[in-house]
C-alpha cells in the first residue's frame, strides 16, 4: 500500500512539483514564498510556531504534501532558546561513554520533537586531524573506533524506536566524507585522500552508521581527488547505497550544488550541476534556490531524464509516507515545550555529561599535597577570574543560541540563568567560611578560566595558530608571578598550545565546551564533590607546527620527526587523571594464538588503593607487527569504563575479535593478515601507561 500511495502521488505531480520535493531551503527566510515559488519539500532552521505555519501553508498547496523539517540539533536543540545544551561532541567524547551519548541524543530528540521537528543534522563523524580546522569542536576526536562507537550510540538515541516513535528524530551522519582532512586546517579545502586512505580511517565510522540504520547522510563540502563530494557517484552511490545498503535520505550541505558552479567550477551552470548531483546520488539539495530552474533545464536539455528525477522523488516521498507525515506532520506542542524543553531531568543529564567529560590534566603537589581537591575545611579567599570565568557563550560553544553564527528567528538567546558558569558554580558551592573575591590580587587561591571563544571556532572559523588569544598568555604569566596557589581551567573548542604559565600551573582541568551545567561540574571537581574521570579524545599539541599530531599515525621512516620540535604531544590521546590512582595488575591473554572469526580475551586486575571511588578507563590498543602495506602504528581496539569503590579490586576482561585486526592492503582490500600482534593494555595511548602482550594470528 505504501508504494501504491507513492506511485499514485508521483503520477499526479508536474515536473516543477517533483523538483520542489528535492529542495531543502532556509526556513529563516519567508517560508510561504518558498512554498509558493518552489513547491519546496523540505526546510531547515525552522521550529515551533513557524514550523507549524509552514506545514499549514504546505497543506494548502495543490497536492498538500507535508514538509520534511530539519534543524541542527548538534549538542542539544541548538536553535531553541532555553533548550538543554550539552557538552560539545569533542567534550562528550572525553567521557568514553556511549550510553551517555545515547541518552544525550535521546533527550535532544525529545526537545526537538516538542518543537515540531523530526530530523536533526547530527552526529558529526569527521575524524579530527589538523586542529586549526574550525570544526574540531564538533568531532568526537581523533580515533575512528571511539568516534564510530559514540556516533552509533547517538544515532540510536536520536532514532529511538524508529520512524513512529513520538520521541525520535532522524539522525544524520555527516559530513560524508573526509571533510576534516583539510589543507592547513582551512575549512572545505580540497582533501588529499586516496580511496585506500578513506577506507582505512575515514569511512569505517560512516559504514557503521549506515549499517547501523542512520536514516540520513549529509555530503561534505570539499572535493576528494578532484571530485566534489556532491558529485562523487562512487562515494554516494557505489559505496554508500550499493555496498553498505543505505536506504535513507542523502542531503547535500549548504549550497553544495551552487558551489559546483560558483566556487569549485566543475559545472558551467546550475543545470549541469543539478544533473551531476542527482546522478551522483543526492536526494535533497540544501539551500540552492537555483536548483529549481536548473533541474528543469537539465531535463529540457537532455542532461537528466524525468525518470531519473522520479527515482529520487520516490525516495523522498517514500520516507515522508513511512514517517507518517501525511497523517501527522508533527506539529509543535506547547505543553511539551513547557514541561520538557530545558526541564530539570534534562538539565540533570547535562550535568552528568559535563561531570563525565572533564579531564584532569595535572594535579601536582602544592606545599606537600596535591592542590586538588581543595580542602573545604581550610577557609580561603578564592577568585574565579579570566575571560571564560563567567561567559555563557564561551562555555556553550558553537551551535548554541547567542554564540557566533547562531541567532534565533527573532534574535533569541538562552536565558542567562540557564547556564551555570564556573563563577556561578563556585559561588553556589562555596564552603562555610570561604569568600569569593573579585580579583586575583585580593585572593589567596586563584582559579583562572582561559581558552577560546566562538569567534575562533565553527564553520568558516579555522585558525592559523593554536595559541591563546587576546592577551591571555601575558595575563597568565602575571597571574603565575603572584606565586599564589592556582588552578588553570580551559574552556575551549579545540586543543590549544599551553603557554609557559599553564605548563607550570599546579592543577589543570580541560573542559572543552562543557555545556550549560559545565560550571557546576567544574566547581564540584574543585571542591572534591566530583572525582574527574574524563580521558582525552584528542591529543593536546605542544606547538602548532606539529599539525597534525594524533596517536594513530601511519608508520613512516623519518616522517615523524622534526629537527627543532618533538612530535610528542603535551598530553596524549586517552590521558586523564583522577584524584586517586588505580593500580593495574599484569594483564594476561586467554591464549597465545587465534584464527579469523575467533575472539580472544585480555584479563587483568584493577585495584583502587585510595579512600574514594575512582573511575578508570581501561584501554586496549593493538600494534600489527608487520603489515603488507604501511599502517597505523597503534590502534585503539576496545575500552572499559570501570568504577571502583574505595579499596576495591576487580577483574576486568576486554574482548578482542580477530576480525577487527584488519588493515587495508595496497589493493584496497580489507584483510586480516596472519602474523604477530602486540596487544597493549593501560590507562592512555602513551608507551609508559601500557603493558604489552603477544598474540599470533594464524
Ligand atoms: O548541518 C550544517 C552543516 O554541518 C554545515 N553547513 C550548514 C548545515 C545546515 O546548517
Amino acid at each position: 500500500p505504501l508504494q501504491a500511495r507513492v506511485d499514485d502521488l508521483l503520477a499526479r505531480m508536474t515536473l516543477p512539483e517533483k523538483v520542489g520535493q528535492l529542495m531543502q531551503l532556509d526556513g529563516q527566510r519567508v517560508y510561504r514564498d518558498l512554498i509558493r515559488d518552489f513547491n519546496v519539500g523540505s526546510l531547515l532552521h525552522i521550529n515551533g510556531s513557524d514550523a507549524d505555519a509552514a506545514q499549514a501553508a504546505a497543506a494548502q498547496t495543490r497536492l498538500g504534501i507535508p514538509l520534511l523539517l530539519a534543524d541542527d540539533g548538534i549538542h542539544g536543540h541548538s536553535f531553541w532558546a532555553g533548550a538543554t545544551i550539552f557538552p560539545t561532541q569533542l567534550a562528550l567524547a572525553c567521557s568514553w561513554n556511549p550510553e551517555l551519548a545515547r541518552e544525550v541524543a535521546r533527550v535532544t530528540a525529545v526537545e526537538m520533537r516538542a518543537t515540531g521537528l523530526k530530523w536533526t543534522f547530527s552526529p558529526v563523524l569527521c575524524l579530527a586531524r589538523d586542529l586549526r580546522w574550525g570544526r574540531i569542536n564538533e568531532t568526537f576526536g581523533e580515533d575512528p573506533l571511539l568516534l564510530g562507537t559514540l556516533a552509533l550510540a547517538m544515532i540510536e538515541g536520536y532514532q529511538g524506536e524508529g520512524l513512529h516513535d513520538p520521541n525520535a528524530v532522524l539522525a544524520t551522519a555527516k559530513h560524508y566524507a573526509g571533510y576534516s582532512e583539510t589543507l592547513g586546517g582551512r575549512d572545505a579545502s580540497e582533501a588529499e585522500l586516496s580511496r585506500r586512505k578513506l577506507r582505512s580511517t575515514f569511512l569505517p565510522p560512516f559504514e557503521r552508521a549506515a549499517r547501523g540504520g542512520a536514516m540520513a547522510f549529509m555530503t561534505g563540502y570539499q572535493a576528494i581527488d578532484g571530485v566534489p563530494s556532491t558529485a562523487n557517484r562512487w562515494l554516494l552511490t557505489e559505496v554508500l547505497r550499493e555496498e553498505w545498503g543505505f536506504e535513507g535520505i542523502l542531503v547535500t550541505d549548504w549550497n553544495n550544488l551552487g558551489h559546483l558552479v560558483n566556487s569549485q567550477r566543475v559545472c558551467a551552470d546550475h543545470a549541469e550541476a543539478a544533473a551531476l548531483a542527482i546522478r551522483a546520488g543526492n536526494d535533497l539539495i540544501m539551500a540552492t534556490p537555483e536548483f529549481f530552474e536548473g533541474a528543469q533545464a537539465a531535463v529540457a536539455r537532455g542532461l537528466l531524464t524525468e525518470a531519473e528525477i522520479d527515482a529520487v522523488v520516490r525516495r523522498v516521498l517514500t520516507l515522508k509516507f513511512r514517517m507518517g507525515l501525511f497523517e501527522d506532520a508533527g506539529l509543535s506542542d506547547p505543553e511539551r515545550i513547557r514541561t520538557q524543553v530545558g526541564c530539570a531531568a534534562h538539565r540533570e543529564l547535562a550535568l552528568r555529561a559535563a561531570r563525565e567529560s572533564l579531564v584532569l590534566l595535572r594535579n601536582d603537589p602544592w606545599q606537600g599535597a596535591p592542590l586538588l581537591p581543595l580542602d573545604p575545611s581550610r577557609p580561603r579567599r578564592i577568585a574565579v577570574v579570566g575571560p571564560n570565568a563567567d561567559d555563557p557563550d564561551a562555555q556553550l560553544g558553537d551551535w548554541s543560541l547567542g554564540s557566533g553564527q547562531m541567532v534565533g528567528p527573532s534574535g533569541d538567546r538562552h536565558p542567562r540563568e540557564a547556564t551555570v558558569t564556573v563563577r556561578d558554580g563556585v559561588r553556589s558551592l562555596l564552603p562555610a567560611g570561604w569568600t569569593l573575591v573579585d580579583s586575583a590580587d585580593e585572593a589567596d587561591l586563584i582559579v583562572a578560566l582561559v581558552g577560546d571563544r566562538v569567534a575562533y571556532n565553527g564553520e568558516f572559523k579555522s585558525t592559523a595558530t593554536l595559541e591563546l588569544q587576546d592577551g591571555q598568555i601575558e595575563w597568565l604569566a602575571g597571574l603565575a608571578a603572584l606565586g599564589k596557589p592556582w588552578v588553570g581551567v580551559l574552556i575551549n573548542g579545540k586543543p590549544l598550545v599551553l603557554p609557559p604559565a599553564l605548563q607550570a600551573v599546579p592543577a589543570l582541568i580541560e573542559c572543552f565546551n562543557p555545556g550549560m551545567l559545565g560550571g557546576q561540574a567544574v566547581a564540584e571537581a574543585l571542591f572534591g564533590l566530583l572525582n574527574p574521570s574524563g580521558r582525552l579524545s584528542i591529543s593536546i599539541p605542544v606547538h602548532v607546527g606539529q599539525q597534525p599530531v594524533f596517536y594513530n599515525a601511519v608508520r613512516g621512516q623519518h616522517g615523524d620527526r622534526y629537527a627543532d620540535l618533538t612530535q610528542e604531544p603535551a598530553f596524549a590521546f586517552g590521558f586523564g587523571l583522577g584524584y586517586g590512582r588505580v593500580e593495574y595488575g599484569a594483564p594476561s591473554l586467554d591464549r597465545p594464538q587465534a584464527r579469523a572469526g575467533e575472539t580472544v580475551s585480555v584479563q587483568l586486575e584493577l585495584h583502587n588503593p585510595g579512600p574514594r571511588e575512582q573511575v578508570e578507563v581501561v584501554q586496549l590498543y593493538v600494534e600489527d607487527e608487520v603489515t603488507s602495506a604501511t599502517w597505523a602504528r597503534r590502534e585503539l581496539k576496545g575500552w572499559e569504563r570501570v568504577c571502583l569503590a574505595a579499596g576495591e579490586r576487580r577483574e576486568v576482561v576486554l574482548s578482542l575479535a580477530v576480525d577487527s585486526l584488519w588493515i587495508v592492503d595496497a589493493e584496497g582490500r580489507r584483510v586480516v593478515e596472519p602474523g604477530s600482534f602486540r596487544l597493549l593494555v593501560g590507562g592512555s595511548s602513551r608507551d609508559q601507561d601500557l603493558s604489552a602482550l603477544s598474540l599470533v594470528v594464524g
